[in-house]
């Protein structure tokens, strides 16, 4: 069969968070710190909204784009907390998902070779993505002195003629990154003279500790060479619904819509239902999950700490990123090793690309009492090496 399969598919290796979890999945009493999901049941209020769409009979297709109303709503919601303004008729697209919104980014805008570069460690779609899309795949090491951030310095030494895009994801998943304003104002400096457009992957904004965020579509000049993409399952714990959105300009987002007109149609209208009320009423809940998070954070990095594995203190997002190489032990090891000896479930950080070995990704979007006591196993685990 294998012969049939289309070349840069099959090249593609299975993602390596799925293949771990199918592992976790078949044991009994494990602790996971793995899967970057909420522990949260989504909203009732949001919930209800769905059902409601339902007992309404609201069960057709909408527009290709989505529902003018969330359109609305979602261009009021990015001017107030990102400052950019986008006109909901033509400058929105309701997607499945930020998954589905970057596959339309990627493929409206990539042509075969071209060059899209991106900070590592990322979240484990970004290179496959981009090479299903017939690109090539071109990665920044960040480093954990730098509290994984990415400079201007380090993508200019990565740009080529062939370079066109540059994929952006602060809060990053896996590291909990973040930028600091003066140096995205050097980023988007460079995306200017240089002629890239830029992809900001936004879903986790809403879990920025401190500091404030700041979106790169809402510098100067930057709008115009900008596809943001946001969406509801981190921020709602909206995951299941399957529902995002990607902003641009005009003629993008009409690209972008024609591959989604062909291939998905549109979002679920009840998925869009719930995520209207998500947007205008939800903001209470995102703000009350998110000092959860930040309490859980707090306890799991100070653990890491003490325990011996170096961990910097991520300023956004629900991880964790310590070190384990004081362990000798690569990261797919020591994360086999820990689910088999003391049942805690994490990510190796070899998953999220070259420059993730060495570290482990744990989400802390679990309970409390689950992470304390995820924390006594672990400290139990590195002295037994
Ligand atoms: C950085 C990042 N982007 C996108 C996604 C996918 O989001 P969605 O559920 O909206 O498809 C994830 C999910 O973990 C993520 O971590």
């Amino acid at each position: 069969m294998s012969q049939f399969i289309a070349r840069q598919v099959h090249g593609i290796p299975r993602s390596g968070i799925r293949d771990f979890f199918d592992i976790v999945q078949g044991m009994k009493d494990v602790i996971s710190l793995g899967v970057g999901e909420p522990d949260f049941v989504t909203p009732w209020h949001i919930r209800e909204a769905a059902i409601y769409a339902l007992e309404k009979g609201r069960t057709s297709y909408t527009s290709n784009l989505g529902l003018l109303k969330l359109r609305e709503a979602i261009a009021e919601s990015v001017h107030k907390n990102f400052h950019v303004q986008y006109e909901p008729k033509n400058e929105i697209l309701i997607a499945v998902g930020v998954s589905e919104a970057m596959d339309l980014a990627f493929r409206a805008l990539i042509d075969p070779g071209d060059e899209v570069i991106y900070h590592e460690p990322c979240y484990v779609s970004y290179a496959p993505g981009i090479s299903m899309a017939h690109g090539k795949p071109v990665a920044v090491a960040c480093r954990a002195e730098d509290a994984f951030s990415v400079t201007a310095a380090a993508i200019e030494r990565a740009i080529t003629p062939r370079s066109k895009v540059l994929v952006l994801n602060f809060p990053t998943n896996p590291t909990g990154g973040t930028m600091e304003r003066a140096e995205l104002e050097k980023i988007a400096d460079l995306v200017r003279r240089r002629n890239l457009i830029v992809i900001t992957d936004e879903i986790y904004s809403e879990l920025t500790f401190e500091g404030g965020h700041t979106s790169i579509a809402s510098l100067p000049g930057m709008k115009e060479r900008t596809v943001f993409l946001h969406g509801f399952s981190k921020a709602y714990a909206m995951t299941g619904f399957r529902i995002g959105y990607a902003c641009g300009p005009a003629e993008l987002i009409e690209a972008m819509m024609k591959i989604h007109q062909y291939s998905m149609l549109c979002a679920s209208i009840i998925s869009q239902e719930a995520a209207l009320e998500a947007i205008q009423h939800g903001q209470a809940d995102t703000v009350e999950m998110r000092e959860q998070y930040r309490l859980r954070r707090n306890f799991i990095v100070n653990s890491f700490n003490q325990i011996g594995l170096p961990c910097h203190l991520p300023r956004g997002s629900f991880y964790a990123f310590p070190c384990i190489r004081s362990t000798g032990l690569s990261s797919k090891q020591f994360a086999v090793k820990l689910l088999e000896t003391e049942k805690v479930a994490c990510v190796p950080g070899g998953a999220f690309g070259p420059s993730g070995e060495g570290y482990l990704r744990c989400c802390f979007a679990t309970a409390f009492h689950q992470i304390e006591e995820a924390a006594i196993r672990m400290e139990r685990f590195v002295k037994s090496i």
